[in-house]
This record gives structure tokens, sequence and C-alpha cells, in this order.
């Protein structure tokens, strides 16, 4: 498979960078700067990208990389501090700007460039580009031509085209570089000369394929949340291993409207999925744990608990069925994905730091225990939420399972201020529900980045008919986000507020308050709790 290596030198858009040359259809994976040229050669690059990062490649302790890099005959893109490298390895040099460039600049390309062929105009080769940087390169080494240029940059981009080594000073993986797509389409196509045929449908036969190989006869277990992450690695599991297959699906009692049984649905018994399917209802279970918990994290940590309580007791006696029938389970899977693994082993693919301390939702001293593999099945490892969401387009799972919001893990408990009874669950599975339909119903779902409806702990006085009422308030929220570390609040059309204000009084029965979240985040969090 053809792939793009990206070289991490601690550069905040990493990802991002991932992500674009993905969208060009190219498979890549991110890699640290201390990889070195052997493990890289032997991973057949087609090209690699060297990211941006903090540091000045003058400063001894800056993350750095030989001059091999550049001279082993692959193509390199070096982006900002990549740049600057790739500038100082090839004999030029890199200094402190006279004036450092930070936000929207504009630049003048050279469309003789590869990476710029068919940027801005003939008549104005001039284009708006992400600019981030304290050094720039001085002087670019022997060989090299400058390509592009801004006021205060003489050195916007550089390239040896003859040794397909390229550098850009800005961000083209960023979306304020409105033209940034087409470069790195032009590097990974035109220069790297990949085809563009990483495609989801393709990954889903080879991962199906990969994973029969890998598992052979024996069976393997997964903990279902309804999410998205692991509904698709159970699709992809199923279509590879059938009954080999067993999810557990642990209904805490704290999940959407319907959304227990929308699980079971797709993935029960009478399904096309032919897994063994096993919804274990232990809603009553969790409620009587929670009973009377108000701290927040105490809540949380009970759920944690409860959940190993549940999902191992469960894991123990499909073990036991399994063994007694004379075969094994061998495996736990899970649903990581590849933020997750970027993320927790900084982009060293071969190390999840969660997984040393469990393994597919279950402690590792229980999956030593029960004699399952400690190295998990990861089927989603290497793929963005999107990718994922794609995967399960093609596995059939329904849409509204595949584009569901993020959920958090103990659901409803964090939405529900104070105390949980069964009662509360209802009112704000209820109000939930109405509010989300209302909201698609007006077309604006789709622009929120997570939306829902939440229970105060307040009671206040109201009027319905002749009478007082004394009841519950529902919280609405409704936040737009691109990364959920910070939020605002959505301004909702007025008319659907009103609406679904009226619902939630006259469906719901113990609410006699609606009101609208406006904190944002900072200084508020997105759920309540
Ligand atoms: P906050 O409330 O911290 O939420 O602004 C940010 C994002 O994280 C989700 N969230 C959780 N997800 N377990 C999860 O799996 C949790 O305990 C949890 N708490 C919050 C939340 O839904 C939002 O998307």
């Amino acid at each position: 498979m053809q792939r793009i290596i990206i070289l991490d030198f601690g550069g905040q858009y990493k990802q991002l960078i991932a992500r674009r040359v993905r969208e060009c259809g190219v498979y890549c994976e991110i890699h640290p700067y201390k990889t070195p040229l052997d493990k890289l050669l032997a991973m057949d690059p087609m090209g690699i990208i060297l990211t941006g990062g903090p540091a000045s490649v003058y400063d001894p302790a800056s993350p750095t990389y030989g001059k091999e890099l550049f001279e082993a005959g692959i193509p390199v893109l070096g982006i900002c501090y990549g740049s600057q490298l790739m500038a100082y390895r090839c004999g030029g040099s890199v200094e402190t700007a006279p004036v450092s460039e930070y936000g929207h600049t504009s630049v003048k390309v050279d469309r003789s460039s590869a990476l710029f062929s068919d940027v801005a105009t003939e008549e104005q080769p001039e284009t708006t580009v992400w600019m981030s940087h304290t050094d720039y390169i001085a002087q670019v080494p022997a060989g090299f031509r400058i390509t592009a240029h801004t006021d205060h940059c003489p050195c916007a981009a550089m390239e040896n085209a003859e040794q397909k080594l390229y550098a850009v000073q800005f961000h083209p993986e960023v979306v304020h570089s409105v033209e940034g797509m087409k470069m790195l389409r032009h590097f990974v196509l035109d220069v790297c000369g990949c085809s563009g045929d990483w495609k989801m449908d393709a990954f889903a036969e080879r991962t199906i394929r990969e994973l029969r190989e890998k598992i052979g006869e024996d069976h393997v277990l997964l903990g279902l949340s309804g999410g998205v992450d692991s509904t698709v690695a159970a699709a992809l599991l199923s279509r590879a291993i059938g009954d080999q297959l067993t999810c557990v699906f642990v209904d805490h009692g704290l999940m959407r409207k319907d959304e227990g049984d929308e699980v079971e649905r797709v993935f029960g018994p009478g399904s096309d999925f032919h897994l063994h399917f096993v919804r274990v209802n232990a809603q009553d279970r969790f409620y009587i744990r929670l009973a009377g918990e108000k701290d927040p994290e105490t809540k949380r940590h009970i759920i944690g608990e409860e959940f190993i309580q549940v999902f191992g007791d469960e894991a123990r006696k499909i073990a036991e069925d399994i063994r007694g029938s004379g075969r094994r389970i061998r495996y736990i899977a899970q649903g990581t994905i590849y933020p997750d693994v970027v993320e927790s082993g900084d982009g060293k693919t071969s190390d999840v730091i969660k997984s040393h301390h469990n393994v597919g939702g279950l402690p590792v001293e229980l999956v030593r225990e029960l004699g399952f593999d400690e190295t998990p099945v990861e089927p989603l490892r290497m793929l963005f939420k999107d990718e994922v969401r794609a995967v399960g387009l093609q596995l059939g799972i329904p849409r509204e399972l595949v584009y569901r919001q993020p959920f958090p893990g103990p659901g409803l408990a964090v939405r529900i201020v104070g105390n949980i009874t069964k009662d509360k669950v209802r009112i704000v599975q209820d109000a939930d529900y109405i509010f989300r339909e209302e909201l698609a119903k007006a077309g604006v779902d789709a622009q929120l980045g997570q939306y829902f409806a939440a229970l105060s702990n307040m009671r206040s006085v109201g009027v319905m008919g002749d009478h007082r009422t004394y009841g519950l308030a529902v919280v609405l929220r409704a936040v737009l986000t691109s990364d959920f570390m910070t939020a605002e609040a959505a301004e909702i059309p007025w008319p659907v507020l009103s609406r679904t204000m009226n619902r939630i009084i006259n469906e719901v029965p113990g609410v006699n308050r609606v009101l609208y979240d406006i904190t944002s985040k900072p200084p508020g969090t997105i759920e309540l709790e």
C-alpha cells in the first residue's frame, strides 16, 4: 500500500497534515522525528512530510534529523520548522526573521513550481496562507531555488525539483491557507507519484481479510457501547469472523431515548450481522449504586467501576461457555481510532498507553486471568473519525448511528445535576428527544458540534391551567465547537427554542421550566457535570 510518512517535530498541526493527506486519497502515518532512517525506509514511503515545531534549528536541544534524510532519494516536503531544517541540513542558513509573521499573509508564488502550478492566476500569482514563524530561511542551499516570497519573508517556499525536495514556510494544512490543499495534493500526487487510491471500501475489504487471517478459528470479545467507533469495529469484525465474535452491550440505563433498542436492532438477533449479541440490562444495578450520590466525580467513578464489574462478570460467563464447547476466546477487541493512538503514544504507533492499564474496557489483570491475549484487536487503529464513519456506511450501519454526535461514556449521568433517579433519566431522555427532533426539523442540527437537553437540580414554581406547579427545570444546550476543548453557545433560532419549550412543558411530566444555556467553554464545560 502506498504511504506517506509524516515526521513529527512537535508541531501542533501534525494530525491536520495527516487528515489532509488522507483527503487526497493517500494513506499516511505520523512517526516521531527520532525514527531512524532505516526504519523509515523499511516502511517504503512514497514521500515524507516534515511538520512544523516550536524549536529553532540552531538550538542544540531542538528535534532534528541528519542530512541523510534528504539524500535518500525520497521526496520530502518540509513545513515551517521542517522547511528550515531542510534548508539548514542541505547547506543553507536560517536566521531570526527581522519581522516575524503570524496569521493570514499574502504570498507571491512562482507557478512554474509543481506545488503551485494552478495556485492563484497567471496575471496575479498571489494567494493567502497562514504563517506562524520567528525564524526564516535566510539563504537557500545550493541547488535550490526560491518559489514563493512575502513582503517580509524572502523565501516563503523553496525547492530542488531534481531531488524532489520541497519546503514551505507557511502552513498549507490549515484552512486559512486558502489554496493549501491544492499544494499538498500536488506534492503527494504529482511529486511523490501516489495514485490516490486510499478508499474506504478497499480498506474495509483488506481489513476484513487481515482480521480473518489473524484471528483464525479463535473467538473475540468486544464491548459495544453504541458509540460510532465500537459500532463500526463490531461491524468489521462480524464481517470477518461472524459468529466467532461476541459483542457485549452493557445498558447502564443512561443512554439517550431508545438508543439501547436501536443498538440491539442493528446487531441483535435477526440482524444481518451474524454475531453473538449480548445485551446486559444492568440499568437497576447502576441506579442502585448511584442512588443518592450527588458529587459529579463520584458519579463518574461509580459508573466506571460498575461497568467493569458488569462487563467482567459477563466476560467470565461467556469465556466459560465457549471453553465448555472446546474453543476459546483469544482476543478482546476495541474501537481505538488514530487520534487516540497519536495522542496517547506521541505518534509511536506501537504504543498505546491506555492498553497497559486496560484492554478493551477490562483491567489487564482480569484479561490475564481469563487467558485472553493482552494485545487487543483494534481494526480502526489507523483511521480518523470521518474515515470510521465512511467504513460504517460501507458496512450498512444506519446513518443515524454513524453520524451520532459524541456521547460521553457516563451517559446522561453527566447531564443530570445532582442525584440520579429513574424518573429524572426518563425526563431528560424525553426532553432531549424533543430538542433533537425540533433541531432536525428546522435543519439546524448539522451545523452544531453537540446539542442535548440536561436536567438542572432546580425546582421552581410555575402555573399550569389553574394549578400551581413546583417542577424541575430542563436546560437546553447547543454548542459550536471543532475541538471540544473550547466552545461557543449556538444561536438557535428563537422559534425553534420556543417550540421546543412548548413541547417539553406539555409532553414531559415533571418539568415546568426550560432554560437555554448560553455559557461558552471556558468558563463553562460542554456537559453540566
Ligand atoms: P466537557 O464537558 O469537558 O466535554 O466540556 C468535552 C467533550 O467530552 C465529552 N465528555 C466525556 N466523554 N467520558 C467521555 O467519554 C466522560 O466522562 C466525558 N465527559 C465529557 C463531552 O460530551 C464533550 O464532547
